[in-house]
């Protein structure tokens, strides 16, 4: 049977891919915050997954204001980097796993989630900053991403947006659909976006490092306590843009410490934690899980 071993997380900032589309890791500015990713770069080659489920939030790329899933599963057979205003990133193309993707729609729909399902999709720096960041700079005409993805969109951008508890929520249902699907599958699930961040209005630039960390704690320790935080609260105290984080409970969600919304088992091995201010406007947080 398929079984997910690991939850990584990450912040993404478009930032953070034209740095390394650039050949800029090195600069003083973004070292630190690279160096945050080399343990986790060697951890992906000693671990490679077969498949990601990779839980990203587009930023009016694939969607817009015409039309707003608040989940949406990807089941195409490949994704297109977007073009978001500079060109496409040079990345390779995505490829999906449509077999997982459809069982997943099928198993999560049933277990009353009713995402959307899209087969046709160009993705934006919301998947592919966390895959660089994760593998490292490839050569598309060369190179491809280790394994398959599935996209699952959430919308965090047009209220209203669902809550940490939907989220947590989800995460135990694709968690049990993975679970039932007959293919001995390694599979690793990324919660991305976050952490505090706010990019227009009178508090433009807002970090909020306590905050952070004190959610970091309680998103490792205390998963269903953090899926209680209300909406509020993310848009107080890590701005209007930290509300990304929630997607983050979809993959602590998934892990095997948690079912019916409790704690029934050992706890997921902490492997790596990370955090950094700034890059862009935003607070950088990195956490890699795995199942005990
Ligand atoms: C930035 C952060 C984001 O999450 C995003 O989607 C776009 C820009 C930034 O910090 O620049
Ligand atoms: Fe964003």
């Amino acid at each position: 049977m398929a079984k997910i071993t690991a939850s990584v997380y990450t912040s993404h900032v478009p930032a953070i891919g034209a740095a390394m589309d650039l050949g800029k890791t090195q600069d003083d500015y973004w070292k630190p915050l690279f160096a945050g990713y080399d343990f986790s770069k060697q951890w992906m080659k000693a671990h490679q997954p077969d498949v990601i489920v990779l839980v990203y939030n587009d930023h009016a790329t694939a969607f817009s204001l015409d039309m707003i899933p608040t989940f949406a599963i990807g089941t195409a057979a490949e994704y297109p980097p977007a073009d978001e205003g500079w060109g496409p990133r040079p990345v390779p193309v995505v490829k999906g796993h449509q077999a997982l993707a459809s069982h997943i729609a099928q198993s999560v729909i049933q277990q009353d989630f009713d995402l959307t399902i899209v087969n046709k999709m160009e993705v934006d720096h919301g998947l592919t900053v966390p895959l660089s960041l994760m593998c490292g700079s490839l050569d598309p005409a060369h190179e491809a991403w280790p394994c398959p993805v599935i996209p699952l969109a959430v919308n965090v951008v047009q209220y209203p947006v669902p809550s940490g508890q939907r989220c947590l929520d989800l995460g135990q249902a694709i968690r049990r659909a993975i679970e039932c699907y007959d293919e001995d599958l390694n599979v690793h699930i990324w919660g991305t976006g976050g952490m505090s961040h706010q990019l227009q209005g009178a508090r433009a630039g807002l970090i909020n490092r306590a905050w952070d960390k004190a959610w970091l704690d309680q998103l490792i320790h205390d998963p269903v306590a953090c899926a209680r935080v209300p909406h509020i609260d993310y848009v107080r105290e890590a701005g209007s843009e930290g509300i990304e984080l929630v997607m983050w409970l979809i993959a602590r969600g998934a892990m095997s410490d948690i079912d019916q919304g409790q704690v029934i088992g050992k706890p997921p091995r902490l492997l790596h934690r990370f955090y950094h201010v700034p890059a862009s406007n935003t607070a950088v947080g990195h956490v890699i899980l795995e199942n005990a």
